[in-house]
């Protein structure tokens, strides 16, 4: 190479990295998002640009933001928008967009610049900050939302896309939300599974290109992937160490994350509804409003970023997430589809007998040309069956107050079987292209949500069962089947299919819960087919798996804890697995706790625990529910799981302790370290739920300053004996 050419070259680099960065940060402008802990700061230069130029603990001095970019010596970014806070397509960009339009007259591009910003004081915790960007040549706006959640350094983020052209513009790609991460290495971690096998872990480190977590699936849209994950910056993040970015997509249809390790060696996060064969058009002066991408960062480790989704969670977004919930006797494994009014109440007088506050009434209750005694037909036909119930759902409603237990019910309003009078009287209503042939999830199709009077039916079913019986306290709302053959009959343009799909259910859980505001809901999907925050903001808890499997349970309940809060996880005692009752209900307790027993099969002595189990359940649930989590020791790296969870007078605790390996001499050596107590305080250790008959090896009473339990801890003596040991501990 000349030398004159070689010097040009080298010019050209110091310009890039080193003199336009001085420039650039003479006229850059930061609007930094601070919560406790934290700042995501966003930057725009002369160009208007809007970046994120950092996300990480917060400094003191704000004004030092402005300092952040010239201390990174990157390659060039040869676009200016790598890192770009909401990367448009068609014009500069060089990796994957956030958003992709065709406007009205045809062209692809677009770019976006700052305009101008806004931030509301919402109340003294919550903030919104609203960017505005425009495209310089077309009139297509997009606002970025930021809603920050201080003392939870929590944010929801979302896009509010405007069309002001004058004609119908549509999006191909409308991301909620694309983050830029910097570091020399991430760890992802992820979610696979499928029916009772949720939330199987891998976390792996991130390579150069695109990594997607997604789903098409349409309904049950998580049965193979849910859209929550976290990334760890530099190396895995323990429990207590490292810096982790925990993440979900509040979405209940197909979603996309696209993770990228650019040229650059950033991560680019692009989360959103997936555009899988689908747009939006949007005519003149429409919007379009995304779903949130729900994030934290913890520089602490896993344990925070978890306390802070779910103390977010509880008070912001889970419906009655600092409410009360209800125990329950469910009737799906003791009966299945096989029951009829006496043995129901039957099942009513037991469930008093087992000391739990509610009745469960489970598929199989309705239908009546096709009547629900198996799942091959009925759905739709949500009349009780005259058979099993010729008194109707009245009668037992009655009987359980006059019991003095509440009384919920199975529904799962989405769905038609092929085998249905609604299917006969309403084909138009089914999801199914009308040339082909029907292919099933569980012998059943999808309800076309798209179309209103579907949705009105679907409100309608709800509305009828309150209406006829205004005491009916529970609603377990099932969701088994997932979407082939996507189309709808309503719809002209058919690929508005999957978004709306989940508008029209929106509307109708909205619809639902402006009616009935409190009543407890169950969000089930053949497990934990659709467990997402949007919809836990109709739902009062949600439905792991149907693996109730108690180790398995271990698991994944283990795995959910990191996104979500124990009051919104329901766990039933079941006669899945090997384990003990003991080790079961233990496992149960693990959150909101449920039974899908035959009581009248209980032996005395179980009985007896069980009854015992529910009233210490219930004497400490305030904990459960409300308190503050620590995962002390992790199922997957030993032999056993550990998880308590602290009032937040730190005067109360619980911990469950579980032996997940049967090899011979397995058990806990060593104390289990405590967290989240108070080091002044002296507490009293007690074993509690033991079985009728037993003695704790441990001694009854024991007590121990906070500082002792957390420096050297208490040993739950884990043994092949002792497979399940939970501790209460009370401050003295
Ligand atoms: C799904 C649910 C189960 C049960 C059955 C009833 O599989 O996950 O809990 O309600 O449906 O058919």
């Amino acid at each position: 190479m000349p030398t004159h050419h070689f010097k040009h070259v080298v010019l050209g680099l110091l310009m890039t990295q080193g003199l336009v960065h001085l420039e650039i940060q003479a006229q850059s402008k930061q609007i930094p998002i601070e919560t406790r802990s934290n700042a995501l700061v966003l930057e725009y230069d002369s160009t208007k640009t809007l970046k994120m130029r950092y996300y990480g603990e917060k400094l003191n001095d704000a004004k030092e933001y402005s300092t952040i970019a010239s201390g990174y010596r990157q390659l060039t970014d040869y676009s200016g928008l790598s890192d770009a806070a909401y990367t448009p397509s068609g014009s500069k960009n060089l990796l994957e967009p956030a958003i992709s339009v065709v406007h009205s007259d045809g062209n692809r591009s677009l770019d976006l610049r700052y305009e101008k910003h806004e931030v509301k004081n919402l109340d003294a915790n919550v903030k919104q900050l609203d960017i505005t960007l425009k495209d310089p040549v077309y009139d297509i706006y997009v606002v970025l939302h930021y809603k920050s959640f201080l003392n939870e350094d929590v944010i929801e983020q979302w896009a509010t896309i405007q069309n002001k052209e004058k004609k119908v513009v549509t999006l191909e790609k409308f991301a909620s939300a694309n983050l830029t991460l910097r570091s020399n290495a991430y760890w992802l971690r992820q979610y696979h599974g499928d029916w009772a096998k949720e939330m199987q872990v891998e976390e792996a480190p991130l390579t150069h290109g695109i990594k997607v977590l997604d789903s098409k699936l349409g309904t049950r849209a998580n049965l193979f992937q849910p859209p929550s994950f976290m990334v760890s910056l530099g190396k895995a993040a323990s429990e207590d160490e490292g810096t982790v970015l925990m993440a979900s997509l509040g979405y209940s249809g197909n979603f996309k994350v696209d993770f990228e390790v650019d040229y650059l060696n950033n991560l680019r996060i692009i989360a959103g509804i997936n555009n899988y064969a689908s747009n939006v058009k949007l005519a003149s002066n429409q919007d379009f409003t995304t779903p949130k991408l729900i994030y934290t960062l913890s520089t602490k480790g896993k344990g925070t970023a978890s306390r802070n989704l779910h103390n977010w969670a509880r008070k912001y977004q889970l419906l009655d997430g600092n409410g009360e919930r209800l125990t329950l006797l469910n009737n799906w494994e003791a009966t299945y589809f096989d029951f009829n009014e006496q043995k129901l109440k039957g099942l009513l007088q037991d469930t008093k007998k087992l000391g739990v506050d509610l009745f469960l009434l489970d598929d199989g209750w309705f239908g009546n040309k096709y009547p629900r005694n198996s799942d091959h037909s009925s759905l739709g036909d949500w009349q009780p069956n005259r058979t099993k119930l010729p008194n109707g759902i009245a009668t037992l409603v009655e009987e359980a107050t006059k019991q003095g237990v509440k009384f919920g019910i199975w529904v799962e309003p989405e769905m038609v079987s092929p085998k249905s009078e609604l299917y006969e009287q309403h084909p138009d209503w089914v999801v199914k292209q009308p040339q082909r042939e029907e292919h099933y999830f569980r012998n059943q199709l999808v309800l076309d949500l798209t179309n209103p009077k579907v949705q009105d039916f679907v409100f309608q079913i709800l509305d009828d069962l309150f209406t006829k019986n205004p005491a009916l306290a529970y609603i377990k709302w099932d969701c088994n089947a997932v979407i082939y053959n996507a189309h709808s009959a309503f719809l002209k343009d058919q690929g508005a299919f999957y978004v709306s799909y989940v508008e029209g259910l929106y509307k109708v859980l909205e619809r639902i819960r402006s009616k009935y505001p409190k009543v407890p809901m169950m969000l089930c999907s053949g497990g934990g087919g659709r467990v997402d925050y949007a919809a836990l903001r109709y739902f009062t808890e949600f439905w792991p798996s149907d693996n109730t499997d108690p180790l398995e349970r271990i698991f994944m309940q283990y795995e959910y804890s990191y996104f979500f809060p124990a009051i919104s996880t329901s766990n039933h005692v079941t006669d899945w697995g090997k384990q003990s009752l003991k080790f079961r209900t233990d496992v149960a307790m693990m959150g909101k706790l449920g039974f899908d027993i035959v009581v009248s099969h209980l032996k005395e002595q179980d009985l007896l625990f069980c009854q015992q189990a529910v009233k210490d359940y219930d004497a400490l649930k305030g904990t459960i529910w409300h308190g503050e989590q620590y995962r002390l020791a992790d199922p997957r790296e030993g032999d056993f799981a550990a998880l308590s969870y602290v009032n937040s007078q730190k005067t109360e605790a619980v911990i469950f302790n579980y032996l997940v390996n049967n090899r011979y001499g397995i058990g806990t050596t060593d104390p289990i370290r405590l967290k989240g107590l108070d080091a002044q305080k002296q507490y009293r250790v007690e074993e509690i739920n033991l079985y009728p008959g037993t003695k704790s090896s441990l001694g009854q009473g024991q007590t121990y300053s906070g500082d002792y339990l957390m420096k050297v801890g208490v040993n739950p003596d884990l043994n092949s004996n002792r497979p399940s040991v939970l501790l209460k501990i009370s401050a003295r």
